[in-house]
């Protein structure tokens, strides 16, 4: 009788056990699945302009990535286009993406995902809208982005 006493404790435990690694790894496999089917979205922009540098602290054909509220901005100063911002989050699974200023696009590493300097449309590959464009604008010989332009 006591033996009894004592052996049903621990079924239910290893049974609760059992039960708590079954749900963490279904977690652990739909999470990434849900997060693949419903990216990032770029929110929490900060509503006051944010200083880059001083005018011409980004060279022609060169970028920078600076803090943008929650999120980090890609400034570049394309050859064609002069100075344009974009958030650094791709659209796809949320990688950052940088400027190959000798291929001339924005590259995601993640998943080879390019995208246009001029507009942050897609270029190639899956992410499945444009990089979210920041207003650049210039007040007293520094540079910012975001706020109104
Ligand atoms: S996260 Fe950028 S292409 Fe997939």
């Amino acid at each position: 009788m006591a033996k009894d006493n004592a052996t049903l404790p621990r079924r239910g435990f290893l049974r609760l056990i059992n039960q708590a690694l079954i749900a963490t790894g279904l977690a652990a496999i739909l999470g990434p699945i849900v997060a693949f089917f419903w990216p990032a979205k770029l929110e929490e922009m900060p509503s006051e302009p944010v200083a880059v540098g001083p005018v011409g602290s980004i060279a022609v054909g060169e970028s920078k990535t600076i803090r943008f509220g929650r999120y980090p901005a890609l400034v570049i100063n394309t050859p064609d286009n002069g100075l344009l911002a974009y958030s650094a989050v791709c659209t796809h699974f949320a990688c950052l993406v940088k400027w190959n200023p000798e291929s001339g696009m924005i590259e995601c590493p993640c998943h080879e995902g390019y995208f246009h300097p001029s507009d942050g449309s897609v270029i190639s590959g899956p992410p499945p809208e444009p990089l979210e464009s920041i207003p650049v604008f210039i007040e007293d010989d520094t540079l910012f982005i975001g706020g109104e332009a």
